[in-house]
């Protein structure tokens, strides 16, 4: 496995695997990773010949600068985790490479729209940051293929739109939820739970479960159901930020038409925000 942190190597790998006709797979990660991220590795590895990962934690994307700086860097575990899962190049560039003119860049991609809505709406710029890193990454690793989890909905919604209106070349493909046996989705955000706080956490996957078994039968009151499951959740413990049942490509309010819904949850449990997604069949 090649770790490699200047853009120009890279580059020059990148063409080399290319004049040999291979595929390459793509996985861009912010690090700190889990049995979710090595499941998007997998799923790229097996729609071509080599797979690349990306390991950058992104200050662009970052609202709040506490935040950003106590991101979990484990680099060191994360490359064994890598070499283990059969990855072929690890790219860990400086931020300082990435953003030459620091953040003020004078390019950026924008994806208004599913973008602005929800997650967007609670965090401005979070998703400009997001489509800005992911479109300059493709530009570098070139991928035929690159897998982002369903976790992040939003984000995943946000991707598809920019690669369809920007007509690159990159087959984008979603993986479902990784979860934990108690059902609480992996995240990097989990390590941050304390003991106690880790018995309640899967009670939002739970709750969210429910819901969607609700909403099928219940739809004309599927505010009643957003605001009783919110109750559910605060007695539990947590404090829920939002619960939000949209269409899940448009991310726009449901329709008499709409034949399916997303429910899109996010809380906190102490300090940690934790979020979660189920897509449900309406008819
Ligand atoms: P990060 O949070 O590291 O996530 C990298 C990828 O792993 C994303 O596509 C995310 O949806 C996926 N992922 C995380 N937890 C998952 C789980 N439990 N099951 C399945 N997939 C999971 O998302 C980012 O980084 C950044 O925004 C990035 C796209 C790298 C741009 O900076």
């Amino acid at each position: 496995m090649q770790v490699i942190q200047d853009p120009k190597l890279l580059r020059m790998a990148i063409r080399d695997i290319k004049q040999q006709g291979q595929q390459v797979s793509f996985i861009p990660t912010m690090g700190n990773l889990h049995q979710g991220h090595l499941t998007l590795v997998k799923e790229g590895q097996q729609h071509a010949d080599v797979s690349v990962v990306s390991i950058f934690v992104n200050p662009l994307q970052f609202n709040n600068a506490n935040d950003l700086a106590n991101y979990p860097k484990t680099l060191e575990e994360d490359c064994a985790k890598l070499q283990q899962a059969g990855v072929d190049i690890v790219f860990t560039p400086s931020a300082e490479v990435i953003y030459p003119n620091g953040l003020n860049a004078q390019t950026f991609v924008e994806v208004p729209g599913v973008s602005d809505c929800l997650e967007g709406e609670l965090r401005p710029g979070h998703f400009r940051g997001v489509s800005t890193i992911v479109a300059k990454l493709f530009n570098l690793v070139q991928p035929d293929v690159a897998c982002f989890g369903e976790k992040d909905f939003q984000q995943l919604c946000v991707i598809k739109q920019m690669v369809t209106d920007l007509a690159m070349p990159i087959n984008i493909i979603s993986v479902a939820t990784v979860r934990e046996p108690s059902g609480l989705a992996m995240s990097s955000r989990n390590g941050k739970l304390s003991a106690d706080e880790k018995l309640i956490a899967p009670k939002i996957a739970e709750v969210m479960n429910q819901l969607g078994q609700q909403l099928p039968h219940n739809w004309g009151s599927y505010k009643q159901l957003i605001k009783d499951a919110g109750q559910t959740l605060d007695q539990s413990g947590f404090k829920t930020d939002k619960i939000h049942v949209v269409d899940p490509v448009t991310l726009a309010p449901l329709t008499a038409d709409s034949k399916q819904a997303v429910v899109l949850m996010a809380a906190f449990l102490g300090e940690t925000r934790l979020i979660d997604n189920l897509v449900v069949d309406l008819h």
